[in-house]
């Protein structure tokens, strides 16, 4: 098995409170991405793939063809967007990076034929990332 990951990266907005929670409360727990006139992360995503690699090509999948579905399934619908407000999968969600690296793995798996989807890595911060493997 070998895996391939790709990397690409996007930019966007959002709050993430809790909105049972008083404002302090909100602040304490959630930081700044509390903050009521939203903020924005620059995103950097590994999507990781595993497979055998094709006796015709030597790839398991078209790297390529790997960043078009990135390009088109996820980041037309998440970069420059609000999370909040634009995103329909998360909406009633906490669009926290933990979830959104759930939501990128529904978008991407169901196009992912020659071989499969391993590895969701969502980088919020240069410190801090999620990783989802779909379970
Ligand atoms: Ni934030």
């Amino acid at each position: 098995m070998v895996y391939l990951t790709r990397k690409e990266h996007f930019n966007a907005a959002h709050q993430v409170v809790n909105k049972n929670w008083s404002d302090e409360k909100n602040k304490a727990v959630f930081g700044k991405c509390a903050n009521k006139n939203w903020h924005g992360h620059n995103y950097d995503l590994y999507v990781t793939v595993k497979g055998i690699p094709n006796q015709e090509t030597g790839f398991i999948m078209n790297v390529k063809e790997l960043s078009s579905i990135i390009k088109e399934r996820v980041l037309e619908k998440l970069d420059h967007k609000n999370l909040n407000l634009d995103v329909p999968e998360l909406k009633d969600k906490f669009p926290t990076t933990e979830n959104l690296s759930v939501e990128i793995w529904k978008l991407l798996e169901p196009h992912i034929n020659e071989c499969k989807l391993h590895c969701i890595r969502l980088w919020e911060t240069e410190n801090i990332y999620t990783e989802y493997f779909g379970e």
